[in-house]
């Protein structure tokens, strides 16, 4: 698929020092702090949708608004709505109604649904979002199309890393914004940013490196992945 005919795709995620983006244990594991969280609500704000795996949705239990009421404003003001549209992708249709994604906000919902689990994920959640029937396996290039068909110019990748790995892997992501957290969690049973995979970067096709930035005890590092990505 060109560039043009999908979405900028934006990544973003934070990890450990020795590079997990949670923990094992039940409650969720906080790596940014306040200023970064910011941050991100400010990227949230310029995207036209949001999208996470349905393993984050059960496993964090997002909102995905925008936090702050300004810019809520903003977009609103710009004729778009309050938040972006939320996304998330399921082949089993494991999607609890009462979750965030699903009872947060305004926002119009989207799950791209694996052709068999269709019928009972219509069931569950129908009601609640749109239910697009994305084929078996739920192919990232045509969930990108069909996005952008919808109007989505600017898509963030909130996570988590099996979502992460399929954008990056199938060269999806024009741009990546990796959050380092100043401590380790040390923990095999723990998950990781991306797991085993063909990366089109590699030792000899070094991804390019758009800006590091200290944010308190946090620090940024924006890849750009794509030449669609700016440096500034
Ligand atoms: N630190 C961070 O920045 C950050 C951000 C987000 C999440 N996280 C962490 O990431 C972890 C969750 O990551 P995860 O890898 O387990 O889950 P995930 O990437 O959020 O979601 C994986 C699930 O998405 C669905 N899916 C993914 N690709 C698909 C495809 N091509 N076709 C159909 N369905 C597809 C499947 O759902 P079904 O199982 O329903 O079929 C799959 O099990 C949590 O621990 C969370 O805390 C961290």
């Amino acid at each position: 698929m060109s560039c043009a005919t999908r979405p900028y795709v934006l990544l973003s995620c934070a990890t450990s020092i020795d590079g997990y983006i949670d923990d094992a244990a039940d409650q969720r594991l906080l790596l940014s702090n306040a200023d970064d969280l910011d941050r991100v609500d400010a990227v949230r704000a310029s995207c036209d949708a949001i999208l996470v795996g349905a393993g984050t949705v059960r496993r964090d239990d997002p909102r995905l608004l925008v936090r702050s009421a300004h810019r809520r404003a903003e977009r609103v003001a710009g004729g778009r709505p309050a938040s972006p549209t939320k996304v998330t992708l399921t082949a089993r249709g494991d999607l609890d109604p009462t979750a965030r994604f699903f009872t947060a906000g305004e926002s119009d919902r989207l799950v791209y649904c694996a052709t068999g689990a269709l019928e009972k994920t219509r069931e569950r959640v129908g009601r609640l979002a749109t239910v697009v029937d994305a084929g078996d396996p739920v192919d990232p290039d045509w969930l990108l199309r069909d996005l952008a068909g919808r109007g989505v110019r600017r898509l963030m990748v909130e996570g988590g890393g099996t979502v992460h790995a399929q954008f990056l892997a199938a060269g999806l992501a024009d741009e990546l914004h990796l959050v380092i957290a100043p401590f380790f969690v040390g923990d095999g049973r723990a998950p990781r940013f991306v797991g085993e995979g063909d990366f089109p970067w590699h030792p000899g096709r070094r991804a390019r490196l758009a800006e590091a930035r200290q944010i308190g005890d946090v620090v940024l590092l924006r890849y750009a992945l794509s030449d669609r990505c700016a440096d500034t």
